[in-house]
């Protein structure tokens, strides 16, 4: 790889247009509140449109929204290689989760317009919407609907806490397209993205090499009691639907404790009605998050956190439904992918390990329909979903760079392989 081992990105420029993209839904405390399919999703997606047809990249935006720039190869018959990831956040987002992957790989367009390289295959960056799922549930919607995991209608129909559907607000911002979701093979997909944990900070290490992603479900709890006076009505009559909520949070802690060391689960999302506070709550609306590396232990704390919430609510005299609304299965990654991004980072002199991811990501949907792997990066003290997210820029440099390495190998065996006539 002569040529193509002097290409390298321009981290200056990469981080200005981090930094840049940063001010579209700002918030005080340094972070981005870019929820999708809002009016600021739109600003962003419109900046990087500009961007990438500023480089004279033909741009394409599916019926979900998914946005693919795409700059020529030698063989145009060829799928792309794709670079890509979300430019949506979290209600307190950082700057650096998704963002760095979608403009990394609009950096490494950039440096090879620069450079006047030419591919064998159209490279591609990709803008997958509806990452967070904090907005719309479940995470990874849209690159979901792209691997025949969802129905694009299953989509359309998902509804935010205001009854707005993701169908409408696609369409209300103008980033509903032509192309059916998934009709768009690729020759293989590298996602670029922050750690969102402290394992390679700890380690000293600078990239990690992304052996897969830990199995996930989510679940909606609804718990009913009854609304009654908070000043009359005795203790022992009360039926308390937000005490018997309380009692369950706790219960879902407890299963991953009993599922340890590598057991997560989490209750983020909690709503009580009335909320009155001179009225005993009489339905409580909760979501929870089980994670564990290994399919069977989510089976079965699946399993054990059914039973301790049912358990609750027959104790407490309190209804319960329970609804698992997403199952995403622990993921493997593309063994010829993986050893493209190791070899690039050893080529690179970075330090680097194995990790396996414990965040969901658009990479892990892809893989069901392209080869594909992720690179990671560390962030400051693992954190995530947080205002203070913070990468070094050297680091997200580095990723990008070994991005660049592992796209042009992977392009490399595909004109290896049409000079074999294969
Ligand atoms: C996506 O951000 C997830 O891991 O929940
Ligand atoms: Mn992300
Ligand atoms: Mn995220």
């Amino acid at each position: 790889m002569s040529a193509a081992g002097n290409l390298g990105i321009d981290a200056e420029r990469l981080w200005d247009s981090i930094m840049e993209t940063a001010q579209i839904g700002a918030t005080a405390k340094g972070g981005i509140c870019r929820l999708t399919l809002t009016d600021l999703d739109r600003a962003v997606r419109q900046w990087f449109v500009a961007a990438c047809e500023a480089l004279g990249c033909r741009v394409v935006v599916d019926d979900l929204g998914n946005i693919f720039a795409r700059r020529p190869g030698r063989d145009e018959s060829l799928p792309p290689i794709a670079i890509g990831s979300h430019l949506d956040t979290q209600p307190t987002g950082g700057k650096f989760d998704g963002v760095i992957g979608v403009l990394a790989g609009l950096e490494v367009l950039r440096s090879l317009h620069d450079a006047g390289y030419e591919t064998q295959a159209p490279i591609e960056v990709i803008n997958w919407s509806n990452e967070e799922g904090s907005r719309f549930a479940p995470a990874m919607l849209a690159s979901g609907v792209f691997a025949g995991a969802f129905t694009r209608d299953y989509a359309y129909g998902r509804a935010d806490r205001e009854g707005k559907t993701f169908g409408e607000e696609l369409q209300r911002i103008g980033f509903r397209g032509a192309e059916p979701c998934g009709a768009h093979p690729l020759s293989a997909f590298i996602e670029l993205h922050i750690e969102q944990g402290p394992i390679l900070e700890a380690e000293g290490k600078t990239i990690g090499i992304v052996t897969g992603v830990q199995g996930m479900r989510w679940y909606e709890a609804t718990v009913t009691g009854a609304e009654s006076h908070a000043g009359s009505t005795p203790m022992k009559l009360r039926r308390d639907a937000l005490l018997g909520a309380a009692r369950m949070v706790a219960a879902v802690q407890a299963v991953a404790l009993a599922h340890a060391p590598d057991a997560v689960a989490t209750v983020g999302l909690i709503e009580s009605r009335p909320n009155s506070r001179n009225v005993i709550p009489g339905s409580v609306f909760f979501t929870i998050d089980l994670r564990h590396p290994d399919d069977a232990v989510v089976a079965s704390m699946e399993a054990a956190m059914e039973t301790a919430l049912h358990g609750i609510a027959d104790a407490d005299g309190l209804d319960l439904a329970l609804s698992r609304i997403w199952d995403s299965p622990a993921v493997h990654f593309d063994a010829n992918c993986i050893a493209a991004v190791r070899e690039a980072a050893t080529a690179l002199g970075c330090a680097s390990g194995d990790i396996v991811s414990g965040a969901g990501h658009d990479a892990a949907y892809v893989s069901r329909v392209a080869p594909t792997a992720m690179v990671f990066v560390p962030c400051e003290k693992g954190l995530s979903h947080n205002e203070l997210e913070r990468a070094e820029k050297a680091d997200v440099a580095a990723g990008a760079n070994v991005v660049l390495r592992a796209v042009l190998a992977l392009d490399q065996q595909l004109a290896e392989r049409a000079a074999r006539g294969a």
